[in-house]
């Protein structure tokens, strides 16, 4: 098959991700070599549902050791700057271990109030009579809070942590940050998160707070980490870094890409905004295609540790592999008419906290808890949103994020 699509093309993501050659993959090449130019080594693309999953599972062969991105970074920049998303077991396992706890259904549901209220308190200074920035107003405003609250994060900062992780999730946006992967030389920066300047001042800002915990422990999830031991030994200063990192990367934008893609989905599918707000019953299953429809992290990399077949693909001991979880997201073979956004999907075993592996999202409990809570307070009060204008896409094929969403909200 001729692969005419690139999906390294990222002036072609910011226009929209390519659903279409997706499911022309999909069919014809559900996993496929796609070529790049050096110093990258190219890479296997993986479409479908179930394969997706068969390679989740099998961290023995499909290793997420050399990191998660399209990167190739050498042993010393990932010793640097490896988190736990870029381990295999067993240190994954033990890791893991530490944190999975503040995690679980019954931990977050402890928020359930706090995150209540925030939205009631966003929404009212948020939701403006005209036209109005859904992202800068509302969805940006409730994830980087609970984050705080969870972590114990000061208040100050938190629009710092907001510009930091913009400008590392969308390192490959010259319209977010001046340090774009793929134009720049990062050479110098290699060995920082998202291989950007921003990842050492996110540590450094991540130092300062453990600092400050070190001197007064509490029973947030900073203090956890400092108390934490691996193998009777207390995490290391590189290892607090990349934890403190991590966690505030992965817990704010996707969630933030979540509601605001979210109700990008309701203006576009007006008659299921009615159907939400008729039946409340159906806030559960709406949660869950909200996330499934809009799956913020397009992608998770693994690289094979030895020759194997996926898909009828004979892959090599070394090579970079791509899980389209965007794509699996849209597979038949996964889901009835999968075209369809509907709220009252079930089941609905969506990719976009990945399946079936040991690194599926740590925080897949709290995200649902605010996307769903959002989604009820808005349905309260809002009778149908509309575009104001078009919305404008982050440059990236990692994320699905929106950089604005301007829409009105007609008052219910
Ligand atoms: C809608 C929101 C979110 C989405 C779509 C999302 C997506 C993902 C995905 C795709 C993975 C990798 C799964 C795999 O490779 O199998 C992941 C891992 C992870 N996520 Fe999330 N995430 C979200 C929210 C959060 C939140 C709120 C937190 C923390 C508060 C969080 C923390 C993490 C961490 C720490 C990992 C690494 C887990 C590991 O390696 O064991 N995520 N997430």
């Amino acid at each position: 098959m001729t692969t005419t699509v690139d999906l390294t093309d990222l002036d072609m993501w910011a226009r929209g991700a390519p659903y279409r050659e997706f499911a022309r993959l999909r069919r014809e090449a559900p996993v496929a070599w796609f070529g790049e130019a050096p110093p990258h080594s190219g890479f296997w693309s993986v479409h479908g549902y179930s394969d997706i999953i068969t390679a989740s599972r099998d961290v023995a062969t499909f290793s997420s050791a050399r990191g998660i991105s399209f990167e190739e970074p050498t042993d010393e920049d990932m010793a640097a700057r490896r988190t736990i998303i870029d381990t295999d077991p067993p240190v994954h396992t033990k890791l893991r271990k530490i944190v999975s706890g503040s995690f679980t259904q019954r931990a977050v549901a402890v928020y359930q109030h706090f995150v209540e209220g925030l939205t009631e308190e966003v929404l009212d200074t948020g939701l403006a009579s005209g036209a109005f920035d859904f992202v800068d107003a509302v969805a940006k405003e409730v994830p980087i809070r609970v984050l705080a609250r969870i972590m114990g994060l000061p208040g100050d900062d938190l629009d710092t942590f907001i510009d930091l992780g913009d400008r590392l999730i969308a390192n490959t946006d010259p319209e977010i940050t001046d340090v774009v992967w793929g134009r720049d030389d990062t050479d110098a920066y290699r060995r920082y998160p998202f291989r950007s300047p921003y990842g050492k001042q996110l540590w450094d800002l991540g130092r300062d707070i453990v600092a400050e915990r070190l001197r007064s422990p509490g029973d947030d999830l900073l203090s956890t980490l400092l108390r934490a031991e691996v193998d009777g030994d207390r995490l290391t200063e590189t290892d607090l870094d990349n934890f403190f990192s991590i966690l505030v990367i992965a817990g704010n934008e996707t969630t933030r890409i979540a509601i605001a893609q979210g109700v990008l989905a309701f203006c576009e599918h007006p008659e299921q905004w009615d159907r939400l707000r008729a039946d409340p019953g159906l806030l559960d299953t709406a949660t869950e295609e909200v996330l499934r429809w809009t799956c913020p992290t397009h992608f998770m990399r693994r690289t094979a540790t030895a020759d194997t077949e996926l898909g009828g693909a004979h892959i090599r001991a070394g090579d970079k592999v791509l899980l389209w979880y965007v794509s699996g997201n849209r597979d038949s073979g996964g889901f009835d008419d999968p075209e369809a956004f509907d709220i009252a999907r079930s089941p609905n075993r969506h990719l976009s906290f990945g399946r079936g592996g040991p690194h599926l999202c740590l925080g897949a409990h709290v995200a649902r808890l605010e996307v769903r809570i959002v989604l009820a307070a808005l349905a309260r009060r809002v009778a149908g949103f509309e575009l104001a204008g078009p919305p404008r896409r982050i440059r990236s094929n990692f994320t699905n994020g929106l950089r604005e969403l301007p829409v009105r909200a007609r008052p219910a």
